[in-house]
């Protein structure tokens, strides 16, 4: 069943139906100011940070659910309705909300009275723009009251719902004419407020909760929507909120349009007050009048949908299929960049107050957005890479506001050094910019111990092979790629952390998956030496590459697939020895990736395996069979029902690594046809399963073994997005960046006639069309640029505006 419809055209997911499975979100804003909005208009914004500068409330685990947002409320006589559906539930005579790039659109009708909600963040400014335009579809002249709502929360997200004994007396706002200034917190160490305004003169105003919602009184059925009028309040302390209201007389086919806006506003501390507690309005005024008229708001809107058109115009596919033109040209790019922002912080899973920035997810991330943002992924890796530590380890999350590592959580996930190779070469090839390497970064954010990029690759390089186990594998520490497979930590109580109890790590427990993941970028990082000239490093390098798949073949191969790891005790994991959990996702994916067994037979074995033993009709579950009780030398895995999470569940992140590992054997069949198990387009007809939302992906989708099998959970904030870019664009669309040009090597299905892609690539648009006139699935015969046959393989980067490519399979 399908809820609305995609629209390619304008690049949006229309929802004609309020009642999705799940609220169905969007991003507003790109820089610093960020609003999550549900289809609903549910949703809460905050500026960079969405723990300590969060500046409305949202309740997660609310009944009912999403009830706080950024609400109109009409009233008409006895009838009080929202264009959104929520929170009042009065039913609709239509409704239909569009998602788009950046921009959400709720409109809402009832009873000839038609209301539109059109909200943005305009680029480059602190501000969420709403215009409300009401209209008047009767044949006669209406009454109608109109009202805004939000609750301001006191910045600190986390304190705003735990300390209520301070917080319940410390609210403060001004209001001038039509803004609303909530300045909690201003008159000690704050410099900054929030205003929320309206660009006509209001008929009333509220700003205390108590009075607009009475103080028993719920967001369905607010007390000052009921008066028809709100009482002009002042909050002091409990809960500010902003509301304005309109009193409406609308002729027959009249409309009334307002402007409303919600911005944050730094003031330098030196001039916060203009008179005693009267706080210094004129930088909101400023901004405020950038957007008070709809020529303005029309502007900004157009701005940030040429923004939008222009980062994504340089990668366009046209296929003969919609679902992947979607996915590569709006909806998986979009994610990417959505992750790029977020991280793992706020989406309606992530509250906004947990985790800091993930070093392993933060490389990863990368993948899927250096090529739209090269300079801001370059930032970005410098960042990382200046909280690794100097023995090559890594904290595993760092902090997005300092930047430093976050020791709570301190290291060893002995993963995610190799993340950092593999995100450089990434860039590397994207970019050309082999100056990167040699800038100087700290170590542990100490500037003391600075060293060049190219020696951050090397000592996470040398962590591995710092740190091998008994059977010449990569001791797994604390975790690897799946933070719940816990083989050093021993968790018994309750509460006990699953990642960082007991001795958390130790010299037995090894991972085969870190062993792939060795051999796939340690190859890389001996082509980044061989590069810059460093031959008996690159030499040694890929011995130590060449070791590792030997050990891999020797201790880390089951016979039919590849071993997961070696418990604490050096037991086997991941093992037909095994009673559950016999064989796992991540090593099938990672080692044939890395070519492992390629020419000897087992990475065949091993996707056959996957087939036989973990594929499903929703995508490839994690591992297979699921455990069925806890097991305390394995952790957090076993901590969740069979068929969730990493518990079998489907993961969505690692199973585009199969897909690449299938083109890495040139089957195109078998890797589109994987792709699409989990790609969101495709599952468009089952929302009704699968409940998130069907234009991006969740982290993960129930397995075979749960109940729900086929639901979704966690959507947009994963690196699922990431992969399933690269992996549609590199593997089976076959555009592959390389050091000294691109690659074009498809690996697609055997029915695929033709297809074209606009590839911008170190500033050349790169026209590319793929022709299969003899149907197969991998091979390329045949090269032309510019009409010109050139050798195969890699098509030096030109110094062209445009080239022409065609590529005959
Ligand atoms: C989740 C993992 C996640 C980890 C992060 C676990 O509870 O299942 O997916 O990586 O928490 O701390
Ligand atoms: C989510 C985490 O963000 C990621 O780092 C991890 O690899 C996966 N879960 C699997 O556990």
């Amino acid at each position: 069943m399908k809820y609305g419809h995609f629209d390619d055209l304008n690049k949006e997911y229309v929802i004609t139906n309020y009642e999705t499975p799940l609220p169905w979100i969007n991003y507003l804003g790109s820089d610093s100011f960020f609003t999550l909005l549900s289809n609903t208009a549910g949703g809460y914004s905050f500026y960079k940070d969405a723990k300590l500068r969060r500046i409305t409330r949202y309740r997660y685990n609310n009944l009912p659910l999403d009830q706080d947002g950024f609400h109109i409320y009409i009233k008409d006589k006895k009838t009080i309705w929202n264009p959104g559906w929520q929170p009042t539930r009065t039913k609709l005579d239509s409704y239909e909300c569009h998602h788009g790039l950046g921009y959400s659109t709720i409109t809402g009708s009832k009873n000839k009275i038609e209301v539109k909600q059109e909200l943005f963040v305009p680029k480059n400014d602190n501000i969420l723009l709403m215009r409300v335009t009401v209209k008047n579809n009767d044949k006669q002249k209406r009454e109608l009251d109109l009202f805004s709502f939000i609750e301001f929360c006191l910045w600190d997200a986390q304190d705003d719902t735990t300390n209520f004994q301070r917080n319940y007396s410390t609210g403060e706002v001004e209001v001038v004419g039509s803004s609303i200034y909530h300045k909690t917190e201003y008159r000690e160490r704050r410099n900054h407020y929030a205003v929320f305004f309206a660009n006509k003169k209001v008929d009333s105003f509220d700003t205390s909760r108590d009075k607009f919602m009475g103080v028993y009184g719920s967001p369905a059925e607010p007390q000052a929507v009921k008066n028809g009028k709100c009482a002009n309040s002042i909050a002091h302390g409990w809960q500010p909120v902003g509301a304005h209201h309109f009193h409406l007389d609308l002729n027959a086919n009249e409309s009334f349009d307002v402007i409303f806006g919600l911005a944050y506003v730094e003031v330098p501390f030196d001039k916060k007050f203009v008179k005693p507690n009267v706080i210094n309005k004129e930088p909101a005024k400023q901004l405020i009048s950038k957007y008070n008229t709809n020529k303005k708001f029309d502007e900004g809107l157009n701005n940030l949908k040429s923004f939008w058109n222009n980062l994504l115009s340089g990668f366009e596919v046209s296929t003969s299929n919609d679902k992947v033109n979607r996915m590569v040209n709006i909806w998986n790019a979009y994610q990417c960049m959505v992750t790029f922002n977020m991280s793992r912080s706020a989406s309606y899973y992530e509250s906004g107050i947990g985790r800091g920035m993930g070093f392993r997810d933060s490389c990863q991330d990368l993948l899927g957005f250096v090529h739209m943002i090269p300079e801001r992924a370059r930032e970005r890796i410098l960042d990382i890479a200046a909280t690794q530590k100097e023995d090559g380890g890594a904290y595993h999350q760092y902090q997005p506001l300092t930047k430093k590592g976050n020791s709570d959580i301190g290291g060893g996930f002995n993963d995610d050094p190799l993340w950092l190779i593999a995100c450089v070469d990434a860039y590397i090839r994207e970019t050309g910019d082999w100056n990167i390497l040699k800038v100087k970064v700290d170590f542990d954010n100490n500037h003391d111990v600075a060293d060049t990029l190219l020696e951050h690759l090397r000592r996470s390089f040398n962590y591995t092979l710092n740190n091998l186990g008994p059977h010449r594998l990569p001791l797994i520490g604390r975790a690897d790629w799946n933070d719940c497979l816990n083989l050093n930590c021993f968790s018994k109580y309750p509460g006990e952390s699953f990642q960082i109890t007991g001795p958390s790590e130790g010299p037995v427990a090894e991972s085969v998956f870190i062993a792939g993941m060795f051999v796939k970028y340690g190859k890389a990082y001996a082509n980044i030496l061989e590069h810059l000239g460093l031959n008996e490093e690159a030499a040694a390098s890929r011995k130590a590459v060449a070791d590792m798949e030997k050990a891999v073949l020797k201790d880390g191969w089951d016979g039919e697939w590849f071993l997961r790891a070696y418990d604490a005790k050096g037991q086997r994991v991941g093992s037909k020895a095994n009673d559950e959990g016999q064989i796992y996702i991540e090593p099938q994916g990672m080692c044939v990736m890395a070519g492992i067994g390629v020419e000897s037979g087992e990475a065949q074995k091993a996707l056959d395996s996957v087939k036989k033993r973990l594929e499903t009709k929703y995508g490839i579950v994690i591992l297979n069979p699921a455990y069925t009780s806890y097991r305390l030398n394995l952790g957090e895995i076993s901590s969740y029902p069979p068929g969730y999470k990493e518990n079998a569940g489907i993961f969505c992140h690692n199973n585009p690594w199969v897909v690449f590992a299938e083109t890495v054997m040139g089957h195109g069949n078998r890797a589109f046809d994987l792709y699409k198990k989990t790609c969101p387009a495709f599952l468009e007809d089952i929302s009704e399963i699968h409940r998130t939302e069907p234009y991006v992906y969740c982290q993960m989708v129930a397995g075979k073994d749960a109940p729900t099998f086929g639901e979704g959970k966690n959507s947009w904030l994963t690196g699922t997005a990431a992969w399933t870019f690269t992996v549609l664009t590199q593997g089976i669309l076959g555009v592959q960046p390389d050091y000294d040009g691109l690659r074009i090597d498809p690996c697609i299905p055997a029915s695929v006639k033709e297809y074209k892609i606009n590839r911008l690539y170190r500033g050349t648009m790169y026209h590319i069309t793929v022709s299969n006139p003899k149907g197969s699935q991998k091979g390329v015969k045949k090269i032309l640029v510019d009409g010109k046959e050139v050798p195969l393989g890699v098509i030096p980067a030109s110094r062209k505006k445009e080239v022409n490519v065609e590529i005959i399979m």
